[in-house]
């Protein structure tokens, strides 16, 4: 049976070359960064190469560069190492509704340690307010925490917008970009954008698994929030994870930005049109302007679990929606914020894009979408 997979915000596939590279870098390249010997010095080449491309995306330096072991690790680090380092400039923090777990759950923790955090609401979109944003922001204001492309809904926050209000209203106050699910997508721009800290993350771009980067603006300070040997200049120790950073660089030169974005807009809106087929209610809930590879829809009435449980029997992956959420019961924290019914949100469907998909294959995920529906429903 042909796979047809539409999960690539949950993880995409990694390339033939990405595990190429993480092969050699296991069979050959095997030393540890640390160590003085040739050994050492090869594994270390792979991360010199991977940082200068991780940089050369975001137009920054490569020593603004910090591996982690993921895009949770990264956020983690990026929240609660500013959190701590700042505390005495003062207690609040800002972030949004709608963020991923690993943003929402470090911010929870900072609250028990007396943090005062502001959870800005949004649309239906998942968008925040930019206004409220501005009026929330004080001098006690350290860090702010915006999701650039949200995961569920596929909707795309201004970062441009939001890093010029930020600095207007409090200089000192940090910015903090989650881009797990924009970069290697959208061309980012920390420096344009006001950004202090982003978050980026290997499997979304189709690399590894188990590897992320933080990108920290040179100057501002975190505190480590593991300690141990010292690499990554003292802010992760550990030693790196060098088969996962070998594997990110042929994904770092898969693809450039706007041609991969052209790509998706057009899969994106191919599916949109195959919606007219279908011969039930639906309901677009991703904005018309939102990210191209991600679109959250929904069948009211339906069961989203039950529906991609019968696609997958055809070879279709997709999801109900975060793939953190999928194997828990409560419903998602994304889709509430966007004030879905519940009804909606049982019924919700996510797809996301990749470059690999072509429009037969979104076809045939239509046509089974309208079989199911008529089976099960
Ligand atoms: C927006 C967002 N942030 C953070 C993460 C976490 O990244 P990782 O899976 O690399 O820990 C994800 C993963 O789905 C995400 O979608």
């Amino acid at each position: 049976m042909k796979e047809i997979y539409l999960d690539n915000s949950a993880t995409t596939k990694p390339l033939p070359e990405v595990i190429q590279k993480m092969i050699e870098a296991l069979t050959e390249g095997y030393g540890n960064p640390s160590s003085l010997h040739n050994k050492g010095l090869e594994a270390e080449k792979y991360l010199k190469t991977a940082r200068e491309k991780i940089a050369k995306k975001l137009g920054v330096q490569p020593d603004e560069i910090y591996f982690t072991s993921g895009g949770t690790e990264a956020n983690n680090l990026a929240i609660k190492g500013a959190a701590c380092h700042y505390r005495n400039r003062g207690k609040h923090l800002i972030t949004t509704a709608v963020e991923h777990p690993s943003v929402l759950e470090s911010f929870r923790v900072l609250e028990g340690e007396g943090f005062e955090v502001t959870y800005l609401k949004t649309d239906k979109y998942g968008l925040i307010s930019l206004d409220e944003l501005r009026d929330n922001i004080t001098e006690e204001t350290i860090l702010v925490s915006i999701i650039h492309v949200n995961n569920e809904l596929g909707s795309v926050h201004d970062l441009e917008k939001i890093g010029r209000i930020i600095k207007e209203k409090n200089k000192n106050t940090l910015f903090h970009a989650d881009c797990v699910q924009s970069f290697g997508k959208f061309a980012l721009n920390p420096e344009k954008n006001l950004i202090d800290l982003l978050t980026i993350s290997g499997h979304k771009i189709h690399g590894p698994k188990g590897i992320g980067a933080l990108y920290r603006k040179k100057g501002v300070q975190l505190k480590a929030q593991q300690v141990g040997g010292g690499q990554e200049k003292n802010l992760r120790s550990g030693t790196e994870n060098v088969p996962g950073i070998a594997g990110l660089i042929p994904a770092l030169d898969a693809f450039e930005e706007n041609q991969l974005y052209e790509k998706l807009k057009k899969l994106r809106k191919h599916f949109l049109e195959g919606l007219e087929k279908i011969k039930r209610r639906v309901i677009v809930n991703s904005p018309p302007d939102g990210a191209a590879h991600i679109l959250s829809i929904s069948f009211p009435g339906i069961k989203g679990e039950v529906l991609i449980h019968s696609l997958e029997a055809e070879g279709i992956y997709l999801s109900t929606g975060s793939a953190c959420h999928s194997r828990s019961r409560e419903k998602s924290h994304v889709l509430k914020a966007a004030g879905l019914t519940e009804e909606q949100i049982d019924g919700t469907i996510r797809i996301s894009f990749s470059s690999f998909n072509t429009e037969e294959e979104i076809d045939y995920t239509i046509e089974m979408i309208n079989k199911k529906l008529e089976i099960f429903f």
